[in-house]
């Protein structure tokens, strides 16, 4: 069967078409119109330029998505959309599209939740797919979370961010070290040089929580820790790599401790790494490096690139799994659930 997937959160119209049978699934294409390069010029994401953008992207998007998969809308079995969480204007973009198109097309209409989106990235063009119980750790713009999955689609938060998501901790170090938006990838990129050099940094920075009983996160302290330290140099530009890494080294190691510590707790058997910030390269070696060395019965499972920031293969990939969960009997045409309801077109 083949699911669409729309995703509109934030700064990205997606769209993508997977193919599934069981519990198999194969991604024929993944189209996304980003919008980084408009909003890199205000430093960030602009609510009102992100819905106008999607507003003109996102039926084209669809409709590559469905050319590229080489099938047509009659081929469908249901259109999987991320009703939440995000900005409300972006997404109010990409629902009432799917709306819409679930009511012309008559295919069922599937929700499905951001992090969850995420968190299925780990499910597409695997090999073998990780086994449950699973431990997620979800690390994007706007989530930190420890999750832990008994089986499909059933999901306990045992850990949260206090205040900034790890993202949006990188993104907010990057304004104060002079760097563009989005943060993560160029912090990342200063820091990767700067163990290349095999230097050792001299910048002390804290790990947030990392002794306290629960599994939560908090990095708004160590963000005003690079504040202070900033403050304080007179040449921090000349150090800014050393600062990177210091920033990104302070975030990782204690995203690994926090992990290692739930896995011990819950005994899953594997760990999935999802969220834009799954991207870093120096989190997935080291996550590796430490299950290997701690808890080497535990599989990892790291998503493909492509799948770690906003993407709709994730959420058609999630959307399948909901489907398949509920043999399909929850998910109905849009003109259905109007029908139920008492709204009259
Ligand atoms: O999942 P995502 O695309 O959007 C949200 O759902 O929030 O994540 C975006 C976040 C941004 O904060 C970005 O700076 C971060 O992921 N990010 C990275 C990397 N690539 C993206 N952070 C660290 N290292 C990276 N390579
Ligand atoms: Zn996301």
């Amino acid at each position: 069967m083949y699911i669409l997937g729309i995703e509109s959160s934030c700064d990205e119209s997606a769209a993508s078409v997977l193919q599934a049978s069981g519990r198999k699934t194969v991604i024929l294409s993944n189209i996304i119109a980003s919008q980084i390069d408009i909003h890199a010029q205000y430093g960030g994401v602009i609510p009102e330029i992100a819905a106008r953008e999607h507003v003109l992207n996102i039926l084209p998007t669809i409709e590559s998505a469905l050319k590229q998969a080489k099938i047509t809308h009659r081929d469908l079995k249901a259109i999987a959309v991320t009703q939440g969480p995000g900005l409300i204007t972006s997404l109010l973009a990409g629902v009432e599209t799917a709306k819409a198109l679930s009511l012309v097309w008559n295919k069922p209409l599937i929700p499905v939740h951001h992090v969850i989106g995420h968190i299925y990235a780990n499910f597409i063009n695997q090999s073998t797919s990780p086994r449950f119980p699973i431990l997620a750790l979800v690390v994007s713009g706007g989530h930190s979370n420890l999750v832990y999955m008994s089986e499909h689609y059933h999901f306990k938060i045992i850990g949260t961010t206090r205040d900034d998501a790890a993202g949006e901790a990188y993104d907010k170090a990057a304004k104060m070290l002079g760097l563009d938006y989005p943060g993560g990838p160029i912090i990342a990129q200063y820091a990767q040089e700067f163990r290349n050099n095999r230097m050792a940094s001299n910048i002390l920075l804290p790990r947030p929580m990392l002794n306290s009983p629960d599994f939560d996160f908090s990095f708004s302290g160590l963000k005003t820790a690079l504040l202070y330290q900033l403050q304080k140099d007179k040449d921090w530009k000349k150090r800014r790599p050393e600062y990177c890494v210091a920033f990104e080294q302070a975030i990782i190691e204690t995203l690994i401790h926090k992990t290692i510590k739930a896995a011990t707790k819950y005994s899953p058997k594997s760990i999935i790494l999802a969220g834009g910030v799954a991207a870093n390269q120096a989190l997935r070696q080291q996550l590796q490096e430490k299950i290997t060395e701690k808890l080497p019965k535990i599989k990892l499972f790291l998503p493909e690139l492509a799948y770690t920031t906003d993407n709709a293969a994730m959420i058609a990939s999630a959307g399948y799994f909901s489907y398949y969960q509920k043999k399909n009997k929850a998910y109905l045409p849009y003109s259905r659930l109007l029908a139920r309801c008492d709204l009259k077109m």
